[in-house]
């Protein structure tokens, strides 16, 4: 039987009655922000984020996070908090609030400037600070606070996304032994030679083992992680329950590679707005008659955009048939703005669309088009469904949302997927056209194959990736963990 939002809801009523839930993660599901003049609701460039809003509105419960929208203040009610979304409350979205001081130290030093670069191999060097260890570790214990302050009598899951809190288990378990706490890891683990230049190896670790159970998207980051331990810590490592021992704590170390809400996004995609949208859009950027391309991502230096954008001048000096026939759209706001790797790649796709579009603009026809601005997932799906072939060409992901969300929103069964190898994503979508996001060529010559692919190979390949994610979606991943959770031999 399929995995959906009714099955989460039996399990949850049935095995897990007595508990309640409460996530924690850095990014918040809901923004609150002024729009002429008047409180609107907007959701984060986060797949995660999105991707566990449908769960917690199906399960309910407490969601801890930074408020991070300029009204989002005026928004909460006195205990901070707002029952969200904010059209049909199912779940209580728990703010904390962070100085300036902090948000420097702990997200964009320590969480941005240290672990991101440090987790992803991409060849930027991750910048170790103390004062953004320390903050680091001061604002792991005020989420800590947060989450215990809403724990009360009740038998309590706290479920921590992500690598803003490697800390916050253990601060957890220390401080309330009976909490269940788990934690996913959405990013990449890396080897241990690449882990061992971290400072604080050891804290870390030993934060992390805090948790009852700790997921990653794949087994190979699970075994990097076990061997990390290994060769860090005293420990006891067991590979035939995939647990680590140490002083009499266990901790599951298990994969569990996450995805997105199918359904969700299959019906944006067929709602009548989405059709008009796309009508609206072929005009509004000169489309007809023209194949479309399409990448979408928060700019980061991971995801591997300037290679992209590389790629297709290549793509149109060798395949200059497509010269006035093919114009590629680069959406995704900025990100992480202050930290200077992510202004400097800002500059970088600033000067590969001008170079670009003047060496191959003509009339009315643009090779690339760039839009930074935020766009909801409303105005995303017209794009999804525009586009002839999307690339997906992160340099390392732990998994890429952006490539599921794509095929559930193909649900005429057209467009193509080109697909780095080094995401999670690749893993499952075989379907895909695989590529090498650092050899420019090859992403090129992929783009020319998707888009020369007889109508056949492409819908037999996207219906091979739709049925995929259908089944493999976020329900069945919760429906893992959850399972994984209730296994757990935990004392009351
Ligand atoms: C990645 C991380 C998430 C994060 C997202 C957006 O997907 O795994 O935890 O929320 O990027 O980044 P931001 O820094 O804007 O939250």
């Amino acid at each position: 039987m399929a995995w959906d939002r009714e099955r989460i809801k039996e399990l949850v009523e049935e095995k897990l009655k007595d508990y309640q839930i409460i996530l924690v993660s850095n990014r918040e599901p809901y923004m609150h922000i002024y729009r002429e003049g008047e409180i609107d609701v907007i959701m984060p460039a986060s797949g995660m984020a999105i991707a566990l809003d449908s769960l917690m509105q199906t399960c309910g419960g407490t969601w801890v996070a930074a408020g991070s929208g300029e009204a989002d203040q005026e928004a909460c009610d006195g205990q901070n908090a707002v029952m969200v979304p904010p059209q049909a409350p199912k779940y209580k979205l728990r703010r904390l609030w962070l100085t300036r001081e902090e948000e420097d130290g702990y997200y964009y030093g320590f969480a941005n400037g240290a672990l991101w670069p440090l987790c992803h191999i991409v060849y930027s060097r991750p910048h170790f600070l103390n004062s953004d260890w320390e903050m680091y570790q001061a604002v792991n214990r005020k989420f800590a606070d947060a989450v215990l302050s809403e724990v009360g009598d009740k038998r309590t899951i706290v479920f921590i996304q992500d690598y803003h809190f490697a800390l916050l288990p253990r601060m957890l378990k220390e401080a309330d032994p009976r909490l269940l706490v788990c934690q996913f890891w959405h990013i990449p683990w890396p080897n241990f030679e690449a882990f061992r230049i971290c400072p604080w190896a050891k804290e870390i670790l030993e934060g992390l083992l805090g948790n009852d159970l700790l997921g990653f998207h794949l087994q190979y980051h699970c075994n990097n992680f076990f061997d990390t331990v290994d060769r860090t810590l005293e420990a006891r490592i067991d590979m035939e329950q995939f647990a680590i021992f140490r002083q009499e704590k266990a901790t599951w170390v298990k994969p569990f590679p996450i995805s997105i809400d199918f359904e969700r996004f299959a019906e944006m995609a067929r709602a009548p707005e989405t059709e008009a949208r796309m009508a609206d859009f072929r005009h509004r950027f000169y489309l007809e008659g023209i194949k479309v391309g399409l990448g979408l991502d928060r700019l980061d230096y991971t995801k591997g955009i300037p290679e992209r954008l590389e790629a297709l001048d290549i793509f149109f000096q060798k395949y200059p048939q497509y010269q006035r026939r093919f114009t590629f759209m680069q959406l995704g706001p900025q990100s992480r703005v202050h930290i200077p790797e992510y202004k400097a790649l800002n500059a970088r796709v600033d000067s590969l669309e001008e170079e670009i579009n003047s060496k191959y603009r003509t009339g009315r026809w643009k090779p690339l088009l760039v839009h930074k601005g935020h766009l909801s997932h409303e105005e995303i799906a017209p794009f999804y469904r525009l586009a002839d072939v999307m690339v997906v060409s992160s340099l390392h992901d732990g998994m890429n949302l952006v490539a599921k969300e794509y095929a559930a929103s193909r649900v005429d069964n057209d467009g193509a997927l080109v697909l780095s190898s080094f995401t999670g994503a690749g893993r499952e979508l075989s379907c895909a056209y695989a590529i090498n996001p650092y050899h420019p060529e090859d992403i090129a010559d992929a783009i020319f194959q998707a888009l020369e692919a007889s109508p056949q190979e492409r819908a037999g390949r996207m219906r091979a990736m739709r049925s995929w994610v259908q089944e493999h979606n976020i329900y069945y991943w919760a429906g893992r963990y959850l399972r994984a959770l209730m296994h757990l031999p935990v004392e009351d």
